[in-house]
């Protein structure tokens, strides 16, 4: 038995919408949902505990940085990521197939599986579906999600009709190679691309495998934001009502809401964390590059509609002070704010999702955030 379930408590009458709750071993979250990404078992700059003050619920991890450091033994000996990170919430682990394609040049897709370089040091490496599911087995996270392959964008039909029958062969062999059934979900993730036909013929068969959950991969990968809003409007009709969606590797305000409306229930994406790291801000008004010069004599918080503990304490010239010296709390500061903005973000969601008004929601939000901002 899968210890994931999902609750659909409502759907948004004016957009369609989800409202909902995903159960896991390590808690509960309510969807839509943002997940921070913690790559290398730790979301940049933020300790578990600050995680927890801006009520966050389930961060994401990555089976592939995992793997190559520390190795997934260290972890297994440490009673899992959980532990060894310190952090009792929910972890999604990525299978790798993601970022075998993003990361590393030279690399061959066979039948069993990718040959590939390792990033780091150039040294020859081997992922399968079955040694996927082995390194997430041993690193314990809630939900683990299927090797597949994320082809780029645009990719041809006929190479992407190939991809998406391979995925689905790998999705039969992670269910046949995952251990730990009782302790872990394993998600299907559907590819095809901008195809529509490849789109429900890889839904038709991940759903067939009956996962506790599927994901939506191959997107957000340099196709226009209209395209990516037309595929998710014919593929979250194809899988069932009863499994949350997930919709990999979004996380702008906009595509979040977009995402919302067209029926995705949870997200992940480095966005906040990176750009934070770079000196910008998301902020009820738009992004808001806090390093520029113009904000040397300013001494108002980041977003004064934000009541996060920095919006509360610092000022954007100090802020911006940090960040132009490379001192470690002004990334640990800006990080914090851009978390906490995107999670209260997904909470406004859910609350309008409730009063059945998100497209209402929407419009006001973009009114003053800006439209196509990122
Ligand atoms: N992260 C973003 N997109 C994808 C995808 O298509 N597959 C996987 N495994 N991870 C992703
Ligand atoms: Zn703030």
């Amino acid at each position: 038995m899968t210890p994931i379930t999902y609750e659909l408590i409502k759907t948004c009458k004016q957009t369609g919408a989800r409202l909902g709750k995903v159960h896991t071993p390590h808690g509960s979250f309510d969807t839509p949902m943002f997940m921070p990404v913690g790559t290398l078992a730790t979301v940049k700059t933020m300790s578990p505990e600050e995680l927890e003050d801006i009520n966050a619920k389930i961060i994401l991890s990555n089976t592939y940085h995992l793997w190559l450091r520390p190795g997934e033994d260290i972890i297994r000996e440490a009673g899992g990521l959980h532990k060894f990170m310190n952090w009792d919430g929910a972890i999604l682990t990525d299978s790798g197939g993601f970022q075998v394609f993003s990361l590393s040049d030279m690399r061959k897709i066979k039948e069993e599986g990718v040959h590939f370089r390792n990033h780091l040091n150039g040294e020859k490496l081997f992922l399968s579906p079955e040694k996927a599911m082995q390194i997430q087995n041993a690193l314990g996270s809630d939900i683990m999600m299927a090797f597949d392959e994320c082809p780029p964008y645009p990719a041809a039909y006929d190479y992407m009709k190939a991809s998406v029958e391979r995925t689905s062969r790998w999705a039969e062999r992670c269910l046949e190679a995952h251990a730990r059934k009782d302790e872990q979900g394993l998600f299907g993730i559907v590819q095809g691309g901008e195809y529509e036909d490849l789109r429900k013929q890889s839904a038709r068969d991940l759903t067939s495998m009956d996962f506790p959950g599927y994901a939506i991969g191959g997107l957000s990968v340099g196709e226009p934001k209209e395209i990516m809003n037309r595929v998710l409007e014919f593929t979250t009709p194809l899988l069932p009502d009863n499994k949350p969606r997930y919709l990999m590797g979004v996380g702008s305000p906009d595509s979040l809401i977009d995402g919302a409306m067209r029926g995705v229930d949870m997200f992940d994406c480095v966005l906040p964390t990176r750009i934070a790291r770079n000196g910008t801000c998301m902020t009820s008004n738009g992004r808001l590059v806090v390093r520029n010069a113009k904000y040397a004599h300013d001494f108002s918080p980041i977003d004064e509609n934000c009541d996060c503990h920095v919006c509360k304490n610092y000022t954007r010239s100090y802020i911006r002070h940090l960040i132009k010296c490379n001192e470690t709390f002004g990334f640990r500061l800006t990080t914090y704010h851009n978390l906490y903005f995107l999670l209260k973000l997904m909470e406004q969601v859910r609350a309008a999702i409730a009063e059945d008004r998100l497209g209402d929601f929407k419009e006001t939000f973009f009114e003053q955030y800006g439209f196509n901002q990122p």
